[in-house]
């Protein structure tokens, strides 16, 4: 919780070079107030904030926003020294008790950390020359001995061990006094809840709970579940460090025990030596690696470090970790190693002067949603995207941010000209977490996802118990254009032998292709200037896509690419209606008719026909020759293999497995992946293995490449 910890020493550091007017919304854009009311208002605004953050778990705005307020509010105290009023946010550290839980007089006061906010090197030089300048080291002198710790941001904990037993966990609170939260501590299986015996007899362990970023992303997903579902008082949560507090504060064990908490170690309160003296150390890194051997996780990226330099190579280093780091941490903590140098130097009000945190850049900011616009991806799904104003956070330049669909963004509530908080850490995408909401404009309207997709103006629909919305253009929308060609070209379906993904891209990128049906219109000369295209292999794929004209009813259908019409349903299809215009023309409920095709595959099916853009396609592309043999439809049983289950298994002679596949099917087999004892036939070819070994044991007749040849032509081998 430091972020919200008042710096004493009173340093401000200069604004960031924002677009501070924009994002701090009315605490600056409004007329020029008397320092007097200013500082009032500060005073209440950080109360506020201070309350929704500390006693409610629910902050409204991100701490670099808490932090910009709260050194304003310090400057126009030091500048005006008669402002300053005992209940200033600035007079107090941390937060305050809750009711609910017992409190807990700390024995040693939980202290709270200097912040260096300058986020470059300097930071770590500053702390550096004041170290020495209050040890009295002359410069011939050589590098304090520093340890380098991350910041963790999570919570600050207490861990009481008596005789070896954890028998109390109390939270900061106010520095003094903490609150009792022995039973949600107790399930984190990080904690030994027993030490060894040469443990001291009081031990207190100080550190941090927090929470993995995996097991938040886990957690905010159930609790999204839940509130889908219809579960009552149920909300996700903001940040890693804001489900934390929220899980050890919860009065329910059996709810904290829900959410995975994990703890790292740092520090130590009261202690008293085991009465044979017990282990001792002289170092900080000493004592950490003496906590990790009783069994208490410490960093593996605490270290010692020598001097400024030293300091600020641990700063970098961690820097460019922190990304890929499983857990948020907001900066470093430098620390003074040698414990008689630590005493010598002892501590200012609440802080100790032989420790100092570095921070790196916030990985939450605040900014305004400038638009709410919607991408269509390959697939067709439409994905809304908040257009930012350029925001600087989790180390880069933030401008868009996914609201992922339409369901999300709502639950979120996002309105064009919202100030938002948005968070970026670690590699994840940039997402909105959540609306200040009293900076909201009037009339703000509420987003509602369009009904036509904004590539291709075809219908953009949403299924039953879906979250996204699709564009229904698939062949002629130019978002999923490359996708359509790639898929339409594939082996199972068109199988057109050497046009592969950068080939696609280019002739997409190009213009080239613009349709399915443009592929049976290219030149070679067009195609042999294509990159990494000679003209050999150029001809080589118009010969392939000439070949390709000549098709099933099946392939032709599945090279489509209709959303949940798969190669398995094309060729039911097919089988069904036997010709195009059957299929095309079918009703949903003559589309169920059809074996595996269930409502929403019906559905599917007719509105892709329905789109007067797929139609054109498919007539172009019968208009360039692309046939099939176009018959009656068949009722399945009055197919020569109709009933037939057949497992292919090893290498055949006289063709490859998919044509022997395809070859049974249009007889009406069934061709099954596994053996069992509805198998009728195992044709077994060269190396078969445990499939023709679990035939022979079930007595499954099995079959070589004649017995194949009995098959297709239509019998059934004795
Ligand atoms: S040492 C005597 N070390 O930062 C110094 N604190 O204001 C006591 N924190 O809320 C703190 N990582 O929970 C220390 N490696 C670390 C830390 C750390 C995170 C938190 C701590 C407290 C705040 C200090």
């Amino acid at each position: 919780m430091n972020p919200r910890t008042p710096d004493l020493f009173g340093e401000v550091s200069p604004e960031p070079s924002t677009s501070k007017a924009s994002v701090t919304g009315k605490s600056t854009d409004s007329r020029p107030l008397t320092p007097a009311a200013r500082a009032l208002v500060l005073r209440g605004q950080l109360h506020h904030h201070a309350h929704a953050y500390y006693t409610l778990d629910a902050p409204e705005i991100p701490d670099a926003e808490y932090d910009r307020l709260f050194r304003e509010l310090q400057t126009l105290e030091s500048a005006h020294p008669g402002l300053l009023t005992p209940d200033s946010p600035t007079q107090r550290v941390g937060g305050q008790v809750l009711d609910a839980f017992a409190p807990v007089t700390h024995r040693v006061p939980m202290l709270s950390i200097r912040t260096e906010t300058d986020t470059e090197a300097r930071g770590a030089e500053t702390f550096d020359t004041r170290i020495r300048k209050e040890l009295g080291l002359s410069e011939s002198e050589p590098p304090v001995d520093y340890v380098g710790e991350l910041k963790f941001d999570g919570l600050a904990m207490s861990l009481r061990y008596e005789n070896g037993v954890l028998t109390q966990a109390a939270t900061r609170g106010d520095g003094e006094t903490g609150e009792e939260v022995t039973a949600n501590i107790r399930t984190i299986g990080q904690i030994p809840l027993r030490l060894p015996p040469d443990a001291p007899a009081v031990l207190e362990v100080r550190g941090e709970v927090y929470m993995r970023r995996d097991d938040f992303e886990r957690l905010n997903e159930r609790q999204r579940q839940r509130i889908a579902a219809g579960t009552k008082g149920e909300k996700t949560f903001v940040n890693p460090r804001n489900a934390a507090a929220g899980a050890v504060r919860q009065l329910d064990s059996g709810i904290a025990a829900e959410r995975p908490l994990s703890f790292f170690a740092y520090g130590l309160g009261d202690i008293t030596p085991a009465s044979d003296g017990g282990p001792q150390w002289a170092k900080h890194h000493d004592m950490l690696m003496q906590l990790k051997a009783w069994g208490f996780p410490v960093a593996e990226q605490t270290a010692c470090v020598q001097g400024a330099a030293g300091l600020v190579a641990f700063h970098q280093r961690i820097a460019v970790e922190r990304d890929a780091l499983p857990y948020d941490i907001d900066g470093v903590v430098y620390k003074v190693n040698d414990l008689a140098q630590q005493a010598r130097l002892g501590f200012v009000t609440r802080e100790p002067r032989w420790a100092v945190a570095h921070k790196y850049p916030a990985q939450e900011e605040m900014t305004t949603v400038q638009a709410i616009d919607v991408q269509v991806g390959r697939t067709g799904k439409l994905t809304p995207v908040a257009k930012l104003f350029p925001v600087f956070v989790g180390g880069v330049t933030v401008t868009n941010a996914t609201l992922h669909n339409e369901l999300e963004a709502r639950r979120k509530d996002v309105r064009v000209g919202d100030t938002v908080i948005v968070r970026r850490a670690g590699d994840v995408i940039p997402e909105v977490v959540s609306v200040v909401l009293d900076r909201r404009p009037a009339g703000a309207p509420q987003f509602t996802m369009m009904s036509l997709c904004p590539v291709c103006g075809s219908l953009a629909e949403r299924e039953e118990g879906e979250a996204d919305h699709r564009c229904t253009g698939g062949l002629f929308c130019s978002a999923q254009r490359k996708q359509a060609v790639w898929h339409y070209a594939h082996r199972r379906a068109m199988d057109v032998d050497g046009l592969g993904d950068k080939l696609v891209d280019q002739l997409v990128d190009s213009g080239q292709v613009k349709t399915l049906a443009d592929l049976y219109h290219l030149r070679l000369d067009i195609l042999a200037n294509m990159d990494r295209m000679a003209e050999k292999s150029a001809i080589n794929l118009l010969e392939a896509l000439e070949k390709s004209k000549t098709t099933t009813l099946g392939r032709f259908l599945f090279s489509l690419g209709i959303r949940h019409v798969g190669e398995a349903t094309a060729k039911e299809l097919a089988r069904h209606f036997g010709q195009l215009d059957a299929v095309m023309a079918a009703s949903e409920d003559a589309l169920l008719q059809v074996a595996d095709v269930g409502p929403v595959v019906a559905h599917s099916i007719r509105t892709f026909f329905d789109q007067l853009h797929n139609r054109e396609v498919v007539q172009a592309l019968r208009d360039a020759g692309v046939t099939w043999p176009e018959g009656d439809a068949l009722a399945p049983t009055e197919m020569p293999l109709a009933g037939v289950t057949v497992v292919l298994t090893g290498t055949l002679q006289s063709m490859g497995r998919d044509e022997a596949k395809e070859k049974l099917e249009a007889l009406g087999a069934k061709v099954a992946g596994s053996v069992s004892k509805k198998t009728h036939y195992v044709v077994a070819g060269a190396e078969a293995g445990s499939k023709l070994d679990k035939a022979n044991a079930l007595g499954v007749p099995v079959l070589d490449d004649a017995g194949l040849a009995v098959l297709l032509s239509g019998q059934k081998p004795g």
